[in-house]
């Protein structure tokens, strides 16, 4: 399965509709639930964020909640993704030993970091229930959704002061 760009290109412009009306934790988890609706293959949805050294879940939508609300960057394909700065492509999470189990069904993962310049910010990881799930294409969309990604992993990760918006609007007095 895959992600084309006959498909790929309105997503982003969902997304963008998205993260016109939210931000931080509502805007990652509702981008979460969008791209699960969208694309069947994507199973469990989730976007954690880097804080110190620790990957902490932010947003999510699945069947179920993980257990992993929170990754030393030391372990687990997601620690691995937001060492190396790259995007990690499982294809069969049975032969990968760094993989941390999440669910009994899932077979494949992709984690696509959401990387500022060079300093990594989180990451979209996504659960697939078959073997060889993702491929380039899925990667290549959900890289242009993880640049999307980084004001609203920005306001959760550096919180702005508070009534500012990552948008750079001023807090709004209403008399
Ligand atoms: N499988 C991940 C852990 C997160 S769950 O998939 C939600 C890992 O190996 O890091």
């Amino acid at each position: 399965m895959s992600v084309h760009p006959r498909q790929g290109t309105p997503a982003l412009l969902q997304i963008g509709a998205i993260l016109s009306r939210l931000s931080g934790k509502e805007a990652l988890s509702e981008v979460s639930r969008y791209l699960r609706a969208e694309f069947p293959h994507f199973r469990w949805v989730g976007v954690y964020t880097l804080h110190g050294e620790t990957l902490k879940l932010s947003g999510w939508d699945g069947d179920q909640p993980t257990e992993h609300v929170e990754i030393p960057i030391g372990r687990g394909v997601c620690g691995r993704a937001a060492r190396e700065k790259k995007t990690v492509v499982v294809e069969d999470v049975r032969s990968a030993p760094e993989y941390l189990a999440c669910f009994l069904e899932t077979r494949a993962e992709i984690v696509v970091p959401i990387l500022d310049g060079d300093r990594v910010l989180g990451e979209i990881d996504i659960d697939g229930n078959e073997v060889k799930a993702f491929d380039s294409s899925d990667a290549a969309f959900l890289g242009q959704v993880a640049t999307r990604l980084i004001a609203p992993a920005r306001d959760v990760v550096d919180p702005p002061p508070s009534g500012a918006t990552s948008s750079g609007a001023l807090p709004v007095v209403r008399l």
